[in-house]
């Protein structure tokens, strides 16, 4: 199978593009991705010259280079995104950019092509709930500039299947962690900041409650999702395993022996969701998927990899100095 991929250098799309590699010889990958915020080149250095690997620089809205791209692909996997909730308050023209207007090129090209489109969504679009879980039933309550553009894009996506018949599938996934994350992320931001005894800053109370998934595990679903999910439907992700983001980074910092004195509240990010939650027994049920990682040792191995591997993100050190990103 010849799978275009975007945003492959990304956290999740090099992490899954090392997983397919890893364990599908009969996979040709092109990757497409712009450079822009998030992206490592270093995240996928391992495999520049694997014969099964090509990389475009490109960007998803560009409608020729897609164009190109598309018809000579088997099926696309749209990872490309601006991903940063907090930038997506200062600034959201370019969340409507990528995540709108680029989703709306590659539907554009699917639609003339025949392709299947995977369509990597997110647990915010549902917003923040007090009680229970998300299905994939649930009304879109979105809060951020981020989720509504997410939000916006499965819609058309939906529209794009409901009108033209088009071959596509959406997956919403809770928040992923592991290797090649972007150190402005809030495990990433801790690990780096405490392995040089820095201030950690968390937002309000830090009591907001997120669902932690291994990013193997998310990578696994998108494949079986990919290879064997039904077109025209929904799938979400999650890890059942939620925790308050203080006891997430007080986990962290003692994994490392530092002190919890490291930790300063500072003021709360502007509409704030306080609990994500999403029931995934339908992909659990119809694709047989579970996740594989135990949380604990799993988060060890993470917090591992960033401290061995400091020359991937020495470079990228300033991104964790921000304490309130989203005033910028
Ligand atoms: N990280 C999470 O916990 C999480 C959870 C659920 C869903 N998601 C979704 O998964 C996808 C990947 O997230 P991530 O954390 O790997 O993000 P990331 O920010 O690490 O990577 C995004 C990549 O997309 C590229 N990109 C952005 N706009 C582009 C454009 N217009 N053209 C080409 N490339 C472009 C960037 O250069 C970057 O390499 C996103 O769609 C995100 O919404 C992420």
């Amino acid at each position: 199978m010849k799978l275009l991929v975007t945003g492959g250098l990304g956290f999740i799309g090099s992490n899954f593009i090392l997983q397919i590699l890893k364990n599908y010889s009969e996979f040709f990958i092109v990757n497409i991705d712009a450079g822009f915020f998030g992206s490592n080149h270093e995240n996928l250095s391992s495999i520049n010259k694997s014969k099964n690997y090509k990389f475009v620089n490109g960007n998803i809205s560009d409608s020729n280079l897609m164009e190109n791209l598309i018809s000579s692909c088997d099926a696309v996997v749209n990872f490309a995104a601006e991903s940063f909730v907090d930038r997506s308050i200062s600034n959201v023209k370019p969340f409507l950019e990528s995540n709108v207007n680029g989703v709306f090129t590659i539907l554009e090209k699917v639609k003339k092509y025949g392709k299947r489109l995977i369509q990597i969504s997110t647990d915010e679009v549902f917003g923040s709930l007090t009680s229970g879980s998300a299905n994939e039933n649930s009304r879109f309550n979105p809060s951020s500039p981020y989720a509504a553009t997410k939000a916006s894009a499965e819609l058309l996506v939906n529209s794009y299947i409901m009108t033209f018949n088009c071959d596509c599938i959406i997956t919403r996934c809770t928040n992923n962690y592991g290797p090649r994350q972007f150190p402005e992320k809030l495990i990433p931001k801790t690990i780096i900041l405490a392995d040089s005894n820095k201030r950690i800053p968390v937002y309000g109370t830090g009591k907001n409650v997120r669902d932690w998934l291994y990013v193997d595990d998310h990578c696994d679903a998108i494949i079986k999702v990919l290879l064997n999910g039904k077109s025209g439907e929904s799938y979400n992700i999650s890890a059942q395993n939620e925790i308050d983001n203080l006891t997430l980074i007080n986990k962290i910092l003692s994994i490392m022996n530092k002190s919890s004195d490291l930790i300063e509240f500072v003021e709360d990010r502007p509409g704030h969701d306080f609990r994500y939650s999403m029931d995934s027994s339908k992909i659990k049920k119809e694709l047989n998927w579970s996740q594989k990682s135990e949380f604990e040792s799993w988060l060890e191995k993470t917090v591992d990899w960033y401290l061995t591997n400091k020359e991937w993100w020495k470079n990228l050190e300033d991104a964790t100095l921000d304490s309130t990103p989203w005033k910028n």
